[in-house]
């Protein structure tokens, strides 16, 4: 059985202030509401990952990712953030190749392809974000984009690196937009993603690997989007800075 796991992202959201508040709202309410069989993992900017660490303490379920991190190893690489640090840290995730990493700061398919080595080699999982822009859904021509994507920066993994990789695929008119994939097309892809990686990796691995749905997933469409077969969960942007909408896309499942 694969996980099923629904993520918020955070972005460049919230003072101290509001990150402590929204973390213990969340931790309240999986004290109360025990959400089983889903893992949750909350990925908020890097100052915020040691003291919501804090709040989360061991609850069940609940685990700490970054949003980003160097293909660096360490050394004088200023204002960098290594895999190692965030490992020593406790994180256990990190968001890599997201749309807006990819569009505003230039990072391409070899560089992804370097922090998803850098992820693996310090024991975090990699949420490797995928995803085409409304030009190329437009075009037709998605389904070879995301695949290229997955390829590019994901199929020199051997298959136990492999196997410990989430997927996200997001498509990039959805991000933010208000404007959801239907959950058709989000399992179409997701279907055809699942294909693309038993066709490198065997059924196998393809099965267990978790590909989660994200753009503009809120509480009323999650329960659509994780009925489908071949969607696993959620990597949530905006929906995850209420506790209470985050809580209830949790709890879609
Ligand atoms: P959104 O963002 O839920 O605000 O559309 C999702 C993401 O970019 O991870």
């Amino acid at each position: 059985m694969r996980k099923k796991i629904v993520a918020g992202n955070w972005k460049m959201n919230l003072s101290f202030e509001e990150g402590q508040q929204l973390t213990s709202e969340l931790v309240n309410m999986f004290k109360d509401e025990a959400i089983q069989d889903v893992v949750v993992v909350i990925n908020p900017p890097f100052p915020h990952l040691y003291p919501v660490q804090r709040l989360v303490g061991d609850t069940a379920g609940v685990f700490l990712g970054a949003q980003n991190c160097s293909d660096k190893e360490s050394g004088a690489f200023t204002g960098e953030v290594s895999a190692k640090i965030l490992a020593s840290f406790g994180v256990s995730y990190v968001i890599l190749g997201h749309s807006e990493r990819r569009e505003y700061f230039k990072e391409d398919q070899t560089l992804l392809a370097t922090k998803v080595n850098q992820a693996l080699a310090h024991g975090l999982t990699p949420i490797f974000c995928c995803g085409e822009s409304l030009e190329i859904r437009e075009s037709g021509t998605h389904e070879e984009t995301v695949k290229a994507q997955v390829t590019a920066s994901l199929f020199h993994l051997s298959p136990e690196e492999f196997s410990k990789v989430v997927i996200a695929y997001e498509p990039i008119w959805a991000i933010g937009t208000g404007k959801t994939a239907s959950a058709e097309q989000a399992q179409e892809m997701h279907a055809a993603l699942r294909s693309h990686l038993a066709s490198k990796y065997g059924q196998a691995i393809a099965e267990q690997t978790s590909i989660l749905y994200g753009g503009s997933a809120n509480p009323g469409n999650a329960k659509e989007l994780f009925g489908k077969p071949d969607v696993d969960g959620g990597l949530i942007g905006g929906a995850s800075l209420k506790s209470r909408d985050f809580i209830e896309i949790v709890k879609s499942f």
